[in-house]
């Protein structure tokens, strides 16, 4: 059976949204002025997260302007993005009393959204650990957190600990086994110190994370469907199936004058001497060597769009006057488990047989649909005729009996299982395309079914189609395939 990634919201959820700005309301109450001045922070605060980090001297919690902006628009929409998400992840054995940690926790935004997602969740009792370098979220966070509950579950027993510490730190100041740890937009937060790589932090955080989780651990890992943020999922998923770092000229930052690192920690040479202590559950089907590995320096990364629909009309409304509005969400994550508790969950999907979508769906040249890549364990995958099938979701494909794979990318092609033709044949368009219709290499003019080259993935939140794109083809399909 296939099985979609992403979800819409239960009727808890839709009422927790419903809320979430009138509580917002009584925890940073704003004039008049300040709210009008609200769109300016939002788009402040967007353009230092993703681009202009150097400029901003302080932390941004410690503007008011700054952190109100994180609440009322960053954490919704990351809200929102995990509310897709999490109902669909299988969790595996989760205790009924339970250690849960997030790291870089924020306002609690992956608290929050576990908590307004996961019925099964909120019937346990979990103590809930939220480390921070900042108070101020935290705080926040966790008075939201009590409010939601006060109105929509006064019963759920959940204990939330805040701990203001780097992560790093918070390791050592846990004192039970953790059965599921978080990291939400953090990876890409850097040192705070400034003195390590990208890379070392998340080593360093992935080893103390292993030697944190209880048998059944569990890791989950989310930042921002961007290049950059799939990059940082990249390091960790390499660190989890032992596979080494290729040099990234574009990412490697210099660290010559960092001293060797100042952390107290002892990490154990042979960590990486027996098995690997986790396992990839999602997104990746298999323990494969990931095929977009070497293609995010060619514009194509690992990252999923869902719809954004039934969001809070707040969010819109604000999203507009920031002109940050977005009618998909992107994110790119990576759910890991300790091994036995891996194999348990992925053996009750059948995963090592399935195939997961990583693509919108675009046309190909001589077949008929439109189709979308996927990885598989035997490589990646180009499944024909499958738009119908969102993606990120987890299906059954269908080989043909002679192998073909698409000339440009070099994808196995495929079709979904149920998908009622026996060979790629009855997919070939029968009708002869007439010649110039073919990419004219001098003119560089080509229709939109025939710019295909490679695969590429552009992974921003896609802001809403012009009614001229709801014809056709979105900005991000014209992408695909252009190398
Ligand atoms: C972009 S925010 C993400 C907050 C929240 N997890 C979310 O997804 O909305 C990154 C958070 O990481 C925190 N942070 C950055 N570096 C950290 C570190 N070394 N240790 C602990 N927290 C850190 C920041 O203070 C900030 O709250």
């Amino acid at each position: 059976m296939n099985k979609e990634l992403f979800t819409e919201f239960d009727p808890f959820a839709l009422k927790a949204f419903d809320r979430l700005y009138p509580l917002l309301a009584e925890l940073i109450p704003m004039k008049p002025s300040q709210k009008k001045e609200l769109p300016y922070a939002c788009k402040e605060l967007s353009e230092y997260l993703t681009t202009d980090r150097e400029f901003l001297s302080r932390p941004y919690w410690t503007s008011p302007r700054l952190l109100s902006a994180y609440f009322h628009y960053f954490m919704v929409w990351n809200l929102i993005r995990l509310c897709k998400l999490f109902p669909n992840l299988d969790l595996g054995t989760i205790p009924q009393k339970a250690v849960f940690m997030d790291l870089g926790s924020g306002p609690l935004t992956i608290p929050l959204a576990l908590w307004i997602s996961r019925e099964d969740l909120r019937r346990k009792d979990i103590a809930f650990i939220c480390a921070d370098l900042a108070p101020q979220p935290l705080h926040l966070g966790k008075s939201l957190f009590e409010k939601l509950r006060q109105e929509l579950m006064p019963e759920c027993t959940w204990k939330i600990q805040t701990l203001r510490t780097p992560n790093h730190k918070a390791f050592r100041q846990i004192h039970e086994p953790v059965d599921f740890l978080t990291m939400g937009n953090v990876l890409n937060e850097g040192d705070e110190k400034k003195k390590i790589s990208a890379y070392e932090q998340i080593r360093q955080l992935y080893e103390n994370a292993n030697q944190a989780l209880a048998e059944n651990g569990k890791i989950f890992a989310v930042e921002p469907g961007t290049r950059q943020g799939a990059r940082m999922i990249q390091i960790l998923r390499n660190l989890c199936v032992n596979e080494t770092e290729e040099a990234d000229e574009e990412f490697d930052e210099d660290f010559s004058d960092a001293a060797p690192h100042d952390y107290e920690d002892d990490f154990a040479d042979d960590f990486y001497a027996d098995e690997a202590p986790c396992k990839i559950i999602s997104p990746c089907p298999l323990d494969i060597k990931c095929p977009l590995a070497k293609a995010h320096k060619q514009n194509a990364w690992c990252h999923f769009n869902a719809k954004a629909d039934c969001i809070p009309k707040e969010l819109r409304e604000l999203s507009q006057k920031a002109g940050l509005d977005k009618d998909s969400v992107s994110l790119s994550y990576l759910y890991l488990a300790k091994s036995r508790e891996a194999d348990k969950i992925l053996a009750r999907h059948n995963t090592a047989e399935k195939a997961r979508i990583i693509s919108d769906a675009f046309p190909v040249p001589k077949y008929k649909g439109r189709a979308r890549y996927a990885c598989h364990k035997k490589g990646l995958l180009l499944i024909l005729d499958s738009a119908a099938a969102p993606a990120g979701t987890l299906c059954e494909v269908s080989f043909p009996q002679k192998t073909e794979r698409d000339f440009k990318s070099k994808a196995l092609l495929c079709t979904l299982k149920n998908k009622n033709c026996k060979t790629l044949k009855e997919l070939e368009i029968k009708e002869s395309v007439p010649e110039k219709s073919f990419p004219d290499k001098k003119t560089k003019k080509q229709p939109a079914q025939k710019t295909a080259k490679t695969a590429a993935y552009s992974g921003q939140d896609r802001p809403p189609r012009s009614p001229k794109q709801s014809k056709g083809q979105t900005n991000e399909e014209k992408k695909l395939r252009r190398k």
